[in-house]
């Protein structure tokens, strides 16, 4: 796994796609100290600041069109969950599609970008932003309430050996994927860290939104949500996001 390292980046989904572009091998990362352009879902900025965050992206080449980047999605932010407890004993959930919560309020989030050549998947860019301090910054004017790892850890955080365990989480699931019986695990797996199974949801886009319960995510990292009617309507990641007014 090659590791480059950088004081300052605009995005770190930017630098590695260069060098995607460029024929890095799959299992390359990007790691830098602060963004000047770090970006989330939707074209929202992600705040990068020196030391305050840990701020990276992974490079994965899926030799099978079965993985489907939304399951990738997935088992990132399910990566995160598993290292933050081993590492820090904290225990966080997941908000679909893929936010890292603690205490209902966004610790980490997950921007997973690809590139299609000749009708097949020729890459996946996982980046990871996690907020590790936030003294000197002010969370509260974001788009969704955030915390930071050290309001709740007792243990002494070390942001090398953070992002080491979130890979080797990340590369562990990852090589045992292409068997469609991890890939149910997986989602099995999610579903019990997530905040808000059977729980009423608003799941929006910018051009409609659906209302129902959550249920259960599917292989492609899609949610289902059944209505009022009964029907379970298939909602795809890509494209939507859960209005966290009305679940919580
Ligand atoms: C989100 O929750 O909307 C996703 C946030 C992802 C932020 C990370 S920081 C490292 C990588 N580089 C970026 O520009 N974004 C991701």
């Amino acid at each position: 796994m090659r590791i480059y390292l950088y004081e300052q980046v605009d995005s770190t989904n930017d630098t590695l796609k260069e060098k995607a572009l460029a024929g890095e091998p799959e299992g390359s990362v990007v790691l830098a100290r602060s963004q000047t352009s770090g970006r989330g879902r939707y074209g929202r900025s992600w705040i990068s600041k020196p030391g305050k965050g840990l701020y990276f992206s992974l490079l994965l080449r899926p030799a099978t069109a079965d993985i489907q980047p939304g399951l990738i999605s997935l088992l990132s932010s399910l990566a995160i969950v598993d290292a933050l407890k081993a590492e820090q004993g904290v225990s966080a959930q997941l908000k679909w599609p893929n936010d890292v919560m603690v205490d209902k309020a966004k610790i980490a989030g997950v921007l997973v970008e690809t590139l299609y050549q000749d009708h097949r998947l020729a890459h996946v860019i996982v980046g990871i932003g996690l907020n590790l301090f936030d003294a000197g910054m002010d969370l509260s004017g974001r788009f969704f309430k955030a915390t930071s790892l050290e309001r709740h850890t007792r243990k002494k955080i070390d942001p090398d050996r953070l992002v080491q365990r979130i890979l080797e989480e990340i590369m562990k699931e990852y090589r045992l994927l292409h068997n469609p019986l991890r890939q149910k695990r997986l989602c099995k797996r999610w579903r019990h860290h997530c905040l808000h199974v059977n729980r009423p949801v608003k799941v929006v886009s910018p051009y409609e939104a659906i209302s129902g319960v959550f249920r259960e995510v599917d292989v492609a990292g899609s949610a289902l949500i059944e209505q009022n009617t009964g029907e379970i309507v298939v909602v795809n990641a890509g494209e939507f996001s859960l209005q966290e007014e009305i679940c919580f």
